[in-house]
């Protein structure tokens, strides 16, 4: 599929060919590239009743040049492994990994696409033991997908996304796998999400186990909110939130630009009250996905947590998403040498 052609979604278009691992005897077993398609899995493989599963996502740019390159492709394979250590997982060699990974985009490179479409690369790991019994099994698959993906801002109103808070689920409690990526967070998500679209909301915003009180994260996207002259966020210390690759770089960039910013816990109440004095000048979520996201709407409730009145996204979102975007294509410098080149 070249890039230029009708827009492909997300996660709905993949590549010819996956790379496939196995786990066993204790040890990886030799990486392959074979034709993306199905697995055959016994019906009593634990990754269907116990949800041992982990997965990533981060994404591959094409450059000016023609070159090819992924963005902190090492932050993600470090992140994967740190999951795999919470669900009691084996963790893969992250050099080895991108490696292949590069070998994989190389395999398929006629269908990396032109901006502003992208690759993104999905490595999964699954449990592969069949024994109906909750234990860590002895033998894992991991596989990595390729898929040709769209350019996401804003939804479909161009000031942003509406959101609700969630007061009566939660995503994450303290000791639980909030800051791991694997399935089961997600799947945990689902009503709520499902309840917020029927009140015509676009996603929730998570607030925290213990008292509903602070703003954690959103369903698959970190939240930012520009108090005054200073961009705070929700801290990562609570281990309850997912440590987002977007969300550092974001962070770094504002640090290197002098701007003020606060990692710490953030009362709704405090937000509500910003709102009302005018001094909650934006608000917007980052991730690998849609990189930086326009919010123009929060409701708690049947209060207002933040509501956007101009007709379009805030400066500050629309800047920081420019400078992330021109460096993860390569139309800036790379200052933090956060560009992975391809070898192809
Ligand atoms: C729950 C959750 N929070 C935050 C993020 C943002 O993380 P990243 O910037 O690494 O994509 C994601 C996406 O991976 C996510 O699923």
């Amino acid at each position: 599929m070249a890039g230029k052609e009708k827009d492909p979604g997300f996660g709905k278009v993949f590549t010819p060919h996956m790379l496939v691992q196995h786990y066993r005897n204790g040890a990886w077993q030799r990486s392959r590239i074979v034709r993306f398609g199905p697995f055959t899995l016994s019906p009593a493989t634990v990754v269907f009743h116990y949800a041992q599963e982990i997965f990533e996502g981060f994404k591959a740019y094409r450059q000016p040049d023609g070159c090819v390159c992924m963005f902190r492709p090492d932050r993600n394979l470090a992140r994967l492994n740190a999951s795999a250590t919470r669900l009691c997982m084996p963790p893969v060699d992250t050099k080895a990994v991108r490696a292949d990974i590069c070998r994989l985009i190389k395999r398929d490179r006629n269908h990396i696409p032109a901006p502003p479409q992208t690759l993104y690369v999905r490595p999964c790991m699954i449990a592969t033991d069949t024994v109906i019994k909750v234990h860590p099994s002895p033998t894992y698959t991991f596989f990595v997908i390729l898929s040709v993906v769209g350019d996401y801002f804003g939804g479909e109103d161009p000031r942003g996304v509406r959101l609700c808070t969630e007061t009566e689920y939660v995503r994450a409690a303290p000791g639980g796998t909030g800051a791991a990526k694997c399935g089961g967070n997600y799947a945990a998500s689902l009503a709520a999400q499902h309840h917020a679209s029927r009140g015509g909301f676009d996603q929730v915003v998570w607030l925290d186990a213990r008292e509903r009180k602070y703003v954690e994260e959103m369903g698959g996207m970190n939240i930012m909110f520009v108090l005054d002259d200073t961009v705070v966020t929700p801290p990562l210390e609570g281990g309850s939130i997912l440590p987002g690759v977007t969300r550092d770089s974001l962070l770094q960039l504002l640090r290197a630009g002098r701007r003020k910013v606060e990692e710490r816990c953030i009362p709704v109440a405090e937000l509500v009250a910003a709102n009302k004095a005018g001094r909650l000048k934006e608000v917007f979520a980052c991730g690998t996905a849609a990189v930086v996201t326009p919010i123009r709407e929060i409701m708690h409730g049947k209060q207002v947590l933040y509501r956007n009145r101009r007709d379009k996204p805030g400066e500050l979102t629309m800047r920081l998403r420019q400078q992330l975007v021109d460096i993860q294509f390569g139309r800036a410098p790379d200052p933090f040498g956060w560009r992975y080149p391809v070898p192809l």
